[in-house]
Parts: structure tokens; C-alpha cells; sequence
């Protein structure tokens, strides 16, 4: 019988900046239809390995591929033709265009020769679905932060990816806002695209994880379920080390 198949996968993936290797020899895979979640201490590598997935950067060492294609050397906006859609840590929205109107770009620059009209219905209905479907007038620099995180998924939805991307989309979020975040993110699940998401929220990364890699120090610490990983105890060690706010209480909340 065959396993489930794999859509995105990193094989040794090094990243260094000058004498520091922020990424070291990073392997994983996403398989398709999954929710998994990266996690670990501030400066564990997260935004460099999504950096290096989404072809901000080209990795130093490791290949990648997607959906079976070597991407490698591949442009981000190849990347993004292929299949993989990302939201940024720092949202950086067009701010003199309208909600609607960023949007409809992450459309039609995920989709080359997509009609304007499609374009901007693909983004009306991604704004339904974001709970931003009343702000699509507006100028999209009077978002609060939560609208802004919204708006940002959906730009990289409106990509039309099957693997979507995202940074710690539900930083400063408050708990209910979150929830409401984390209904979102199954729901693009259960729509067949799989998910790879950097969270600190541990609570949220329980609830949505189907498993978790654990980084620390540019590695891969551990890998499983949120369960494991979070008994395990090099893991409990890595956050207790770095990051008071994350102590074991919270781990296994
Ligand atoms: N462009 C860059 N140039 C030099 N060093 C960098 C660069 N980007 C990241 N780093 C360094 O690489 C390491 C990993 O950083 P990264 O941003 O990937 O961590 P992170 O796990 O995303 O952290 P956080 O949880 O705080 O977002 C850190 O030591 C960081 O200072
Ligand atoms: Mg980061």
C-alpha cells in the first residue's frame, strides 16, 4: 500500500550568514493534506528554513523539492507558480491600495495570464472567507493587526497554492482571535492544501498540528506528535534555556 504522498520535501538544507549556519542540514517532509507545525526558540532558524522553502534565499547546501519538481534554484515566483503560496512574519501590504485590490495582485501574480476579472472575484471571495469582506474598500494601511494578518493569508491564498507557508500569522493575536485563526487554517486544510506553519502559540500549535518539527540552534531537534515532542526532554530544555515565556507549564497546555 502506498503512504500518503509527499508534496514538499527538504533534504540537508543549509543556510549560512557569513560565520553564522543559521539552517543546518534540515530535512523534512510535508505530506499532502497535512498541518505541520515548525516550532522552537527565538532564533532556532524558523524564518530562514520558511526563507529558504519560500526562495527568499538559495540554500547553501540540500535540495528541495516540490510536488515532485527539483526547485532548488528555483525564483521565488517560480516557487509560487509551482505550488507555494507563503505569508509573511512581517506583513508588508501595498498600503495606499484597498484590501481588495492586494488581494486580487496576490492573485494574478500567483497565476500568470489570469483575467482581472477573475483575479478580483478570486479575492472577493478569499475576503468572505477571511472575515474581511466589509474592510474591502478601505485603504488596507487602516488594518488593525489581526485584519492585517487575515489580509495577508489571503493574499497568499488568492496564489492559489497546494502548499501554503506561514510565520507566526497568530503572533498578538488575543485567544479568541486565534481560535478564530485556527478555524481558518483548517479550513484552507480540509480544502486540500497542506499547511507548514511557525508558531510560538503553544496552545495553537496543539490544537492544529498533525505533527511537529522541533528546531533548535538551526537543526532539527526532534519530530512527532505534539504529544512527543513536547515530553521530550531536550526539547523542554531548548525552550527552559531561551525562552522563559514558553516554560514546560505551558508546553503542555
Ligand atoms: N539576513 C540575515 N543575515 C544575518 N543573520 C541572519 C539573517 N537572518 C537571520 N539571521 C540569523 O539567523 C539566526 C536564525 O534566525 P531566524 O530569523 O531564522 O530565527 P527564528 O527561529 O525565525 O526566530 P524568531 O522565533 O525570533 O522569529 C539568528 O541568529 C538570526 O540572527
Ligand atoms: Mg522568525
Amino acid at each position: 500500500m502506498n503512504g500518503p504522498s509527499v508534496v514538499l520535501s527538504a533534504e540537508g538544507l543549509s543556510k549560512r550568514f557569513g560565520g553564522l549556519k543559521a539552517v543546518q542540514q534540515v530535512s523534512f517532509k510535508v505530506y499532502a493534506g497535512e498541518i505541520l507545525a515548525v516550532i522552537g526558540p527565538n532564533g532556532a532558524g524558523k524564518t530562514t528554513l520558511l526563507n529558504l522553502l519560500s526562495g527568499v534565499y538559495r540554500p547553501s547546501e540540500g535540495r528541495l523539492t516540490l510536488l515532485g519538481r527539483d526547485i532548488t534554484q528555483s525564483s521565488m515566483e517560480a516557487r509560487c507558480h509551482a505550488g507555494l503560496g507563503r505569508a509573511f512574519q512581517i506583513v508588508r501590504p501595498f498600503g495606499e491600495m484597498t484590501v481588495h485590490e492586494n488581494v486580487t495582485v496576490g492573485a494574478l501574480f500567483g497565476t500568470p495570464g489570469m483575467r482581472l476579472a477573475h483575479a478580483r472575484e478570486l479575492a472577493q471571495s478569499l475576503l468572505e472567507r477571511t472575515g474581511l469582506a466589509a474592510l474591502a474598500d478601505r485603504p488596507a494601511h487602516e488594518l488593525t493587526l489581526l485584519q492585517d494578518k487575515r489580509m495577508e493569508v489571503a493574499r497568499a491564498l488568492a496564489t492559489q497554492p497546494q502548499v501554503l507557508l506561514l510565520d507566526e500569522v497568530m503572533a498578538g493575536l488575543r485567544p479568541a482571535e486565534a481560535q478564530e485563526a485556527v478555524a481558518l487554517v483548517r479550513s484552507v486544510r480540509d480544502s486540500g492544501v497542506s499547511v507548514l506553519f511557525i508558531e510560538h502559540i503553544m496552545p495553537v500549535v496543539r490544537d492544529l498540528a498533525d505533527r511537529v518539527v522541533v528546531m533548535d540552534q538551526g537543526q532539527v531537534m526532534a519530530e512527532g506528535s505534539y504529544r512527543d515532542v513536547t515530553s521530550n526532554p531536550l526539547v523542554v530544555a531548548a525552550y527552559l534555556g531561551t525562552e522563559p515565556e514558553l516554560g514546560a507549564g505551558e508546553l503542555h497546555a
